[in-house]
């Protein structure tokens, strides 16, 4: 496993911030457009504020969601609220470009219409992940049978973690992204990083290849 140690979270947001950005503009650069999917929860809000002040040309970034919950639209623990407010409303990214996963139809409406949006373009150049306590990634649950579906955005409806309903892109889909990163923090995730190092295929050891940046209060003894 790639595992990128930082001492604290706050230094974990900084380095993780600084990768991301060089990726961002890596694919700029070679393609002329960065597809980016953000990733859910609390970890990643600290590397989205240092995102701001990072040199990105935004107008060439394209930005997706890893998942989201089945909320209303401004649901304050909705992912797309946090990434709006961490990020996307303090940068000059064009509205069009920031594709919200539409939640509030419920899980399946929104899978669906997800997995048609993405079907029309080519895979995801960059997926932020964040990692559960239970090894989870995105909406993705250990034990969920819908692990290996083939559609893009899939529909959850018992996720463990509140909400149930939820929307994730699917494993098969981040598989196919150019690459990911998974953002772990806080004593929290010791348990679940030590079965993914000791080999347990949770959902966030069988994503594909990952660059991971954790904080020692992540990594166990
Ligand atoms: C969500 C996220 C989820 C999250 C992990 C870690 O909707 O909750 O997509 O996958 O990344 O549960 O969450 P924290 O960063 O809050 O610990």
């Amino acid at each position: 496993m790639d595992i990128r140690r930082s001492p604290d979270s706050q230094v974990l947001a900084a380095n993780a911030a600084a990768y991301i950005a060089e990726r961002i503009n890596d694919s700029v650069a070679a393609s002329g457009f960065c597809r980016l999917a953000l990733a859910g929860g609390k970890t990643p809000e600290a590397t989205y504020v240092r995102l701001r002040e990072m040199k990105i040309n935004w107008q060439q970034v394209e930005v997706w969601f890893g998942d989201e919950r089945c909320l209303p639209v401004g649901d304050p623990e909705r992912n797309d609220t946090m990434a709006r407010q961490a990020l996307l409303d303090h940068v000059p990214i064009p509205k069009d470009q920031i594709h919200p996963i539409p939640a509030e139809l419920g899980a399946l409406e929104a899978a669906g219409i997800y997995s048609k949006l993405l079907n029309h373009k080519p895979p995801l150049d960059l997926i932020l992940l964040g990692l559960g306590e239970d090894g989870h990634t995105a909406s993705i649950f250990p034990g969920q049978e819908i692990i290996e579906a083939s559609s893009a955005a899939v529909a959850i409806f018992d996720a463990p973690k509140p909400p149930p309903e939820r929307v994730s892109l699917s494993l098969t889909y981040i598989r196919d992204a150019g690459e990911r990163i998974i953002l772990a923090a806080g004593s929290g995730k010791q348990d679940a990083l030590r079965r993914i190092q000791t080999g347990e295929r949770l959902p966030a050891a069988i994503v594909g290849k990952a660059i991971w940046f954790v904080d020692e209060a992540a990594i166990s003894n």
